[in-house]
């Protein structure tokens, strides 16, 4: 599997597969706007895992200031604990490094241990609480990992 792997950048063409991969992965998914209007933005980087022409993952950042902000990141639960989150997040790592951004921050539901346990996993920390952040009232956690 692993050779047939690619990580490049998203374009306009994935969306109808990105946005299917949203709604089956979050409660509250984005609008197809959304990701729309990200991919116009010059300060974002906007990655996909493919896998046999099929998108299994995706995550998009921004750079602002001297930080860069992840804003989403989801792989397809039957690819999931095989390294690709890790993967998607090392680029960004790497971007941020690139543009001597200071840290990497993220928001995360205060419930999804899964992903806090994820994110820790990658070397970031709670930084504060983000409160009613969630369209349906749910709290987010900051998440932070220096660069610097
Ligand atoms: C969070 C998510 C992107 C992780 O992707 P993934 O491809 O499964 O993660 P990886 O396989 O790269 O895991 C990287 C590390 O995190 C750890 N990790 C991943 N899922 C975990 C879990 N459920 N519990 C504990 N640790 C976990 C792994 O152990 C791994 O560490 P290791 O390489 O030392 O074994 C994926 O679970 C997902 O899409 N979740 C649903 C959407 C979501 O919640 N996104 C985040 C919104 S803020």
């Amino acid at each position: 599997m692993q050779k047939e792997i690619l990580i490049r950048e998203m374009e306009l063409n994935d969306l109808d597969q990105v946005y299917e991969l949203e709604k089956r992965s979050f409660p509250n998914p984005w609008p197809r706007y959304f990701f729309e209007g990200d991919l116009r933005e010059k300060n974002t980087v906007a990655l996909v895992v493919e896998y046999k022409k099929k998108i299994i993952g995706y995550a998009l950042g921004k750079y602002e200031d001297n930080k860069f902000h992840i804003t989403n990141i989801a792989v397809d639960r039957a690819y999931q604990s095989r390294g690709l989150g890790r993967a998607l997040m090392k680029r960004f790592e790497d971007a941020g490094r690139r543009n001597l951004c200071r840290f990497l921050y993220l928001e995360v539901r205060k419930n999804n241990l899964q992903a806090i346990n994820f994110y820790r996993k990658l070397g970031y920390q709670i930084d504060s609480i983000c409160r009613y952040y969630y369209i349906n009232g749910d709290d987010a956690y900051i998440m932070k990992k220096e660069l610097l």
